[in-house]
C-alpha cells in the first residue's frame, strides 16, 4: 500500500501523513527532508542552493542511508533550509538523483525501528505524479495562503524566532510560485487525487477522511 500525500508548504500534509503511518504502521517519508538537507549541505559549503553544478554535485553524493536522523534533525526545519531547498528543487538532476531513494523507500517500506513495514506513506510535491502515479491513496493536501502563511508564522514565533506576518505572507508566496512553476515536476495535483482543502478544517477532520480513504483500499 503506498499513500501519497502532496501539497504546498505548511498545508499540513507533514502532520496528515506522519498520523496515518502511525495509525497503520506504515513507514513514513518525508520527501521534503532530502531537498532541505540538499540544500542546507550545499549552503553549509559556502554555496549557492541555485548553483546547478554545486547542487547535483551535493545531491549525487548524498547519503541517504540514514533518512530517518535527517528527518529528525531539527535544523532542516528551518526556514533558511526550506528555501534552499526550494532552490535546488528546481534542478533537474537534483530531482533525478532523489528519485531512486524514494521509488525504493515506497517500494520496500522500513520503520525506524528497521522493522518492514505493509505500506508507506511519502509527503512532498510530486509523489502521486512522479514519484509513485501507481500510489493507492492520493491526497492533495492545501489550504489558502494566509492561512498556511499564518501557520508557519504561529509555529516559528512559538519557536522564538523574530518575524513579522507580512514577511511569512510574502515568502509564502515566492516558495509557492517557484514550487509550482518549475518546469519539472511542479507542484500540482495528479488528476486522480483527492483534494482537501484544510483552510477551515481541523487536523481531526482531515485524518478521518484519509484513514476511511486507505481503510477502503485494504
Ligand atoms: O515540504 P517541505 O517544505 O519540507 O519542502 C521543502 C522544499 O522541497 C519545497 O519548497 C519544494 C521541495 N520539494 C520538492 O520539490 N519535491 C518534493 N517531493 C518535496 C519537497
Amino acid at each position: 500500500m503506498i499513500v501519497a500525500i502532496d501539497g504546498p508548504a505548511a498545508a499540513g500534509k507533514g502532520t496528515l501523513a506522519k498520523n496515518v503511518a502511525k495509525h497503520f504502521n506504515f513507514a513514513y517519508l518525508d520527501t521534503g527532508s532530502l531537498y532541505r538537507a540538499v540544500g542546507l549541505t550545499v549552503l553549509n559549503q559556502g554555496g549557492d542552493p541555485s548553483d546547478e553544478k554545486i547542487a547535483t554535485k551535493v545531491a549525487e553524493e548524498f547519503e541517504v542511508k540514514d533518512i530517518f536522523a535527517i528527518m529528525n534533525n531539527p535544523e532542516i526545519r528551518n526556514e533558511r533550509a526550506g528555501s534552499a531547498a526550494s532552490k535546488v528543487s528546481v534542478i533537474p538532476a537534483v530531482r533525478k538523483a532523489l528519485f531512486d531513494f524514494q521509488r525504493n523507500f515506497a517500494e520496500n517500506p522500513i520503520l525506524e525501528n528497521g522493522q518492514k513495514a505493509k505500506g508507506s506513506v511519502l509527503d512532498g510535491r510530486d509523489i502521486g505524479t512522479v514519484v509513485c502515479p501507481d500510489a493507492d491513496v492520493k491526497l492533495f493536501v492545501t489550504a489558502s495562503t494566509e492561512v498556511r502563511a499564518k501557520r508557519r508564522y504561529l509555529e516559528q514565533k512559538e519557536k522564538g524566532l523574530d518575524v513579522t506576518l507580512e514577511a511569512t505572507i510574502a515568502d509564502m508566496k515566492i516558495r509557492d510560485e517557484r514550487d509550482s512553476s518549475r518546469s519539472t515536476a511542479p507542484l500540482k495535483p495528479a488528476d486522480d487525487a483527492v483534494i482537501l482543502d484544510t483552510s477551515e478544517m481541523s487536523i481531526d477532520e482531515v485524518f478521518g477522511i484519509a484513514v476511511k480513504m486507505v481503510e477502503k483500499n485494504q
